[in-house]
C-alpha cells in the first residue's frame, strides 16, 4: 500500500461562542476520518483555527468593555480545551488573525488582482454622521421591513427569517450612537467570480470532488446548466471589502476598507497549516502546492457556497493545490427538533463533560454518520440504548468479563481453535475500512457491531466464570479468555479511530499498544495480561436529564442561536420537485382559494387511499371532496379542523362521487402529506391571497 499524504481541515469555529454539540457532529466526524488514515499508516495533518473577523466579535467584546484581541484569546482557549476533552486530534490550532494568516492573504489577493478579478463598485450603506463611519450590518437596528418585527439587526430579521440589507430597514437606529443613520454610497472591492465559471463548472460538477446532492445544488442554483446556453447562470460578483469599523486586516492600498471574514477565513487552513510546517521542519508549498497531497475538507452544509466555488476559485487563481474532496454534513437535531436554549438541548461541550462520556457522543455520532448530507438526530433515547447495549454491552463486556480470569497467567503461548472467529472478524477488516474511508462511519458501526454480535455467544457458552471455579480447567479458562480478549481486541482495533482512549487503555490492559490497522490479523498470544481497569461506563437517562436541565435557559429573542435562521432547513423538497413555471398574478387570481372547516370525514369503502370530506365554507356553502390523504389521517383527526381548499375547481365525477373541491396539502404523497391550516384567527368562507 503507498502512504498518502492527507491533509484535512474541519470548518473554523467563529470566536464569539463556545463549541457546542452541534459543532461536534463536524469535529468528531474529521477527527474519526483523520483517526483512520493514521492507523492505516498513511501521513495524515488535521489542522484548524478560530475565525476570529468580523462584526460578531466586535459587538461581543464591546458588550463586554474589552478588546477583540482579548475576547479571541480567551475564546480560543476554551476551544482548545472543549476539542482536547472530545480527544480531537489536531496537528495545529491556530487563529485568523495571525501574521501567517495576513501574509497569505495579501499573495491570494495579488494573485486575484493580477489576474482581473476585482472590481470597485459602488455600494450605498447606512452611515452614522455622529460617530463618523459606516455601520456594519450588525450595527443597525430597526424595524423589519417585512414582518414589522422591532428591533432587528441589519442583514436579517430573527422573527420572519426574511434576509434584506441595512438599507432596507425601518426607522433604522445606529446601535453605537443611538442616532437615526444616513444613507451613504462608498465603493467596495468585489470579485468577479463570473470569470471562474467556467472552471467551477468543471470542479464542482466532475463527479470527483463533491457528493452527488452537493453538485446538482451547485448546477441548479448557481451554475445553470453548461449543455444548454439558456440554463447558464451568471455568478454574483462577490463584495469582498467591508469599510472601517470592522476587525479584520485591512486591504493593501485601500485604507479603511478590510477584507471580508469569509475572504480571510478559509485562507485560515493555509495559515494554520504554515504555523505548523514552521514547527515541524515542513514546508508550506510541499502541502498546499503539490500534487502529491490530498486536501480534504470537512464542513457543514450551511456554509457549502463559500467552500465549493468561492474558496476553489481563489485557490485556483492563486496557484494552490484544490482540494481533493470536499466532504459536507448535514445539522445536528436533538429528539427531532432544532437544538434549543429554552428546551435545553443547546448543550454546550463543557456541560456535556460534566455529565456524560466524550467517548458515548463520539461512539453515538459515528453510528449515525454517512456520506450523505442528511441532518442526524440524536434521540435521547436512542443514545442510551445505542451506548449500553453496543458499546459496553457487546464490546467491553467481553474484556470486563475475561480479562480478570487471566490477570496471573497471561494469554495462552499459542492461540486455540476458536472456530474461525478470529479469522472471519479479520476478513471483515476490509470492507469496514472500505467504510471509514468513504465516511460511512454508520456502516463501519453496523460491521463492527455483527462481529461482536457473533463473538458474544462463544463467551456465553464457554462461560469461563464457571469454568475457573473447577482447577482441573485452568488451560480450558486461559484458553477462552485468550479467544475472548483477542476477539475483544480485533474490535477495539476497527474502533480506534472512534474510540481512541478505549484503544490505549486496551492496549495497556493486554500489553500491546494498538498503533496499526493491521494489527488485526494477528493474534497475540503469551503476553501478560494488567490488571482491569474501569474502560466505559453505561450511559444513564437521568444524567442526561439533568444535563438538559442544566443547559435549559430563558428565551432571549435577541439571540440568534434561538431563532431561526434563513437556510435552516435543507431544500431537498425543492430539488424533488422544482419549481413551476412563472405565472402571472392574473394567472394566481383565477384560482380562488378559500379556508374552510371540515365538518365530516369518513372512510370511503373499496378506496384504498381516499377519505370522503365534507367541508364548510361557512353558512349553508358545504361542498364534498375526496382527498387522497387516507396514509395519513384518520377522519377523527380532522373534523373541526381549519384548512385551504381550491373552491372554484371544476367538479370532477369519480368512481366514488362527485368531488367539489380540493384540499391544499405539502408532502410528496401516502403518510407524507401535510395539510395547510390557516392561523388561528381565520375563518370559513375568507379568501386566500
Ligand atoms: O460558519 C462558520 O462557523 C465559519 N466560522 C466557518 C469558517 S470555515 C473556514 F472557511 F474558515
Ligand atoms: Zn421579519
Amino acid at each position: 500500500m503507498t502512504t498518502r499524504k492527507i491533509l484535512v481541515t474541519a470548518a473554523l469555529p467563529y470566536a464569539n461562542g463556545p463549541i457546542h454539540i452541534g459543532h461536534l457532529v463536524e469535529y468528531i466526524q474529521t477527527d474519526i476520518w483523520v483517526r483512520f488514515q493514521r492507523l492505516r499508516g498513511h501521513r495524515c495533518i488535521f489542522v484548524c483555527a478560530d475565525d476570529t473577523h468580523g462584526t460578531a466579535i466586535t459587538i461581543r467584546a464591546r458588550n463586554e468593555q474589552r478588546t477583540e484581541e482579548e475576547l479571541i484569546e480567551e475564546v480560543q482557549k476554551r476551544h482548545v480545551q472543549d476539542f482536547s476533552n472530545f480527544q480531537i486530534s489536531f496537528d495545529n490550532y491556530g487563529s485568523t488573525n495571525s501574521p501567517e494568516n495576513k501574509a497569505i492573504c495579501i499573495e491570494i489577493w495579488n494573485a486575484i488582482r493580477e489576474q482581473g478579478l476585482v472590481k470597485e463598485k459602488d455600494v450605498e450603506q447606512l452611515y452614522d454622521p455622529k460617530a463618523g463611519t459606516f455601520l456594519a450590518d450588525r450595527f443597525v437596528r430597526g424595524t423589519c421591513p417585512k414582518c414589522k418585527s422591532p428591533n432587528q439587526p441589519g442583514d436579517n430579521c430573527s422573527v420572519c427569517s426574511e434576509t434584506y440589507s441595512p438599507t432596507e430597514l425601518i426607522n433604522p437606529v445606529s446601535t453605537l450612537s443611538d442616532t437615526t443613520p444616513e444613507i451613504r454610497s462608498a465603493p467596495h472591492l468585489f470579485i468577479e467570480l463570473e470569470q471562474l465559471h467556467d472552471f467551477l463548472v468543471e470542479y464542482t460538477q466532475s463527479g470527483d470532488h463533491l457528493q452527488k446532492e452537493i453538485a446538482n445544488y451547485l448546477k441548479g442554483h448557481f451554475l445553470g446548466d453548461d449543455n444548454s446556453p439558456d440554463g447558464r447562470k451568471t455568478l454574483k460578483d462577490w463584495d469582498i471589502s467591508r469599510p472601517a469599523p470592522y476587525f479584520g486586516f485591512e486591504i493593501p492600498n485601500h485604507p479603511g476598507n478590510y477584507w471580508y471574514v469569509w475572504f480571510d477565513a478559509p485562507i485560515g487552513y493555509i495559515a494554520s497549516t504554515k504555523q505548523w510546517c514552521a514547527l515541524n521542519g515542513e514546508n508550506l508549498d510541499d502541502w498546499w502546492k503539490s500534487s502529491d497531497v490530498e486536501i480534504h475538507h470537512f464542513l457543514g452544509k450551511d456554509i457549502t457556497y463559500f467552500h465549493t466555488l468561492f474558496w476553489p476559485g481563489m485557490l485556483k487563481t492563486a496557484g494552490f493545490t484544490l482540494p481533493k474532496k470536499i466532504h459536507i454534513h448535514g445539522f445536528l437535531t436533538v429528539n427531532g427538533s432544532k437544538m434549543s436554549k429554552s428546551v435545553g438541548t443547546f448543550i454546550k461541550a463543557e456541560t456535556y463533560l460534566k455529565h456524560a462520556d466524550p467517548a458515548a457522543l463520539r461512539y453515538f455520532y459515528a453510528s449515525k454518520l454517512t456520506p450523505r448530507v442528511d441532518d442526524i438526530d440524536l434521540s435521547i433515547e436512542e443514545f442510551v440504548n445505542k451506548v449500553n447495549a453496543d458499546l459496553v454491552g457487546k464490546v467491553i463486556n467481553l474484556a470486563s468479563r475475561t480479562a480478570k480470569f487471566v490477570e496471573e497467567t497471561g494469554l495462552s503461548v499459542s492461540y486455540p481453535e476458536d472456530g474461525g472467529l478470529f479469522a472471519s472478524a479479520a476478513t471483515a477488516a476490509n470492507s469496514i475500512a472500505e467504510a471509514y474511508e468513504e465516511g460511512d462511519f454508520a456502516r463501519a458501526t453496523r460491521l463492527i457491531c455483527e462481529i461482536a454480535d457473533r463473538v458474544n455467544p462463544y463467551v456465553d457458552d464457554v462461560k469461563p466464570w464457571t469454568l475457573r471455579k473447577d482447577p482441573n480447567k485452568a488451560q480450558e479458562l486461559q484458553d477462552s479468555c485468550t479467544i475472548a480478549l483477542n476477539l475483544f481486541r480485533q474490535l477495539v482495533i476497527y474502533l480506534t479511530p472512534i474510540l481512541p482512549e478505549l484503544a490505549e487503555k486496551t492496549g495497556r490492559l493486554l500489553n500491546n499498544p494498538i498503533a496499526s490497522w493491521s494489527q488485526a490479523q494477528q493474534p497475540i498470544v503469551g503476553t501478560p495480561v494488567s490488571k482491569f481497569e474501569h474502560m466505559m461506563k453505561r450511559l444513564e437517562t437521568k444524567d442526561l436529564e439533568k444535563m438538559i436541565e442544566e443547559s435549559a435557559q430563558p428565551i432571549d429573542p435577541s439571540d440568534s442561536a434561538t431563532t431561526v435562521t434563513a437556510n435552516q432547513d435543507n431544500d431537498a423538497a425543492l430539488q424533488a420537485e422544482p419549481l413551476a413555471e412563472e405565472c402571472t398574478i392574473d394567472n394566481f387570481v383565477k384560482i380562488d382559494l378559500r379556508v374552510a372547516r371540515i365538518v365530516n370525514a369518513e372512510h370511503v369503502e373499496e378506496a384504498r387511499k381516499l377519505l370522503k370530506l365534507t367541508v364548510s365554507l361557512g353558512g349553508e356553502n358545504t361542498r364534498t371532496v375526496f382527498a387522497g390523504i387516507k396514509a395519513a389521517y384518520s377522519p377523527e383527526q380532522l373534523i373541526g379542523r381549519l384548512v385551504v381548499v381550491v373552491a372554484n375547481l371544476k367538479p370532477r365525477q369519480m368512481k366514488f362521487g362527485l368531488s367539489e373541491g380540493m384540499v391544499c396539502a405539502a408532502g410528496g404523497g401516502g403518510a407524507e402529506v401535510f395539510l395547510l391550516s390557516p392561523d388561528s384567527g381565520a375563518v370559513p368562507g375568507q379568501r386566500v391571497h
